[in-house]
């Protein structure tokens, strides 16, 4: 989700104007991502080079955060969206991770969507973290490691496979984003700002994915079939 910065940076805005009207933009994907076939939604909403950040503008995205999961529990849960924070919980403020667990638990009946949020979220960190975890003794699998890379992430489930990963704002970068679980992800680009992502936009980018033939390292199916005849 980026371009919050340089979307109120044009209004002449402070960055923390962005992040509210990106937390919009957030709702508007949320409602529309059921029906465009998303059984899960992972947004990126604090990466653990976020840090790096002025303290206030730090603050204010944790405040946010708080103040949104606090208003939106009732409502996820009425609409059966599951919400898991994903990420460290080591480094946030009490209040915060107070918070992400009452909404977790309030809504884990939820079988519609399941959103999850990443905050203080470093994808190598989390590598080398379930790598520490992996037993000396058994062959290591990918479904036991990504078993282990949920577990220090604190995911609901195993780290499941990306289909489609959407970045706004011209960026073309993964960003320490889930990589173990991007392995074959489509990937999608738009000059668009968070804060201006629309249903519509959502809309276009599932359609450009559709379009996507994907192999998986295999052949297309039509090249197999010749290929099975001779
Ligand atoms: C992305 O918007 C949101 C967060 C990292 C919380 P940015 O804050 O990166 O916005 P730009 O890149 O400055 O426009
Ligand atoms: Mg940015």
């Amino acid at each position: 989700m980026d371009g919050n910065g340089r979307w109120a940076a044009a209004r002449g805005w402070p960055r923390l104007a962005g992040h509210r009207a990106g937390a919009e933009a957030v709702r508007r994907a949320v409602e529309n991502a059921p029906r465009l076939g998303a059984g899960t939604l992972t947004l990126y909403a604090f990466s653990g080079d976020n840090w790096k950040r002025p303290p206030a503008e730090v603050q204010g995205l944790f405040r946010l955060f708080e103040e949104h999961l606090r208003a939106e529990t009732r409502k996820c849960a009425e609409k059966g969206i599951r919400i898991n924070i994903i990420g460290r919980r080591d480094r946030l403020p009490r209040r915060l991770v107070t918070m992400i667990e009452s909404t977790e638990a309030a809504t884990a009946g939820g079988r519609n969507l399941l959103l999850r949020i990443a905050i203080d979220y470093s994808a190598r960190d989390s590598i080398v973290r379930a790598a520490q975890r992996l037993p000396r003794t058994k062959a290591s699998s990918r479904e036991l490691f990504s078993r282990l890379l949920a577990e220090v992430d604190h995911c609901a489930a195993a780290a499941p496979e990306v289909d489609l990963l959407i970045r706004t704002s011209g960026e073309q970068r993964l960003s320490d984003f889930l990589l173990w679980e991007c392995a074959y992800a489509e990937l999608y680009f738009t000059p668009k700002l968070w804060p201006d992502f629309t249903g519509k936009d959502l809309e276009a980018a599932v359609e450009a994915f559709r379009q996507r033939e994907r192999r998986f390292g295999a052949l297309r199916t039509s090249a197999a079939v010749v290929a099975a005849a001779v």
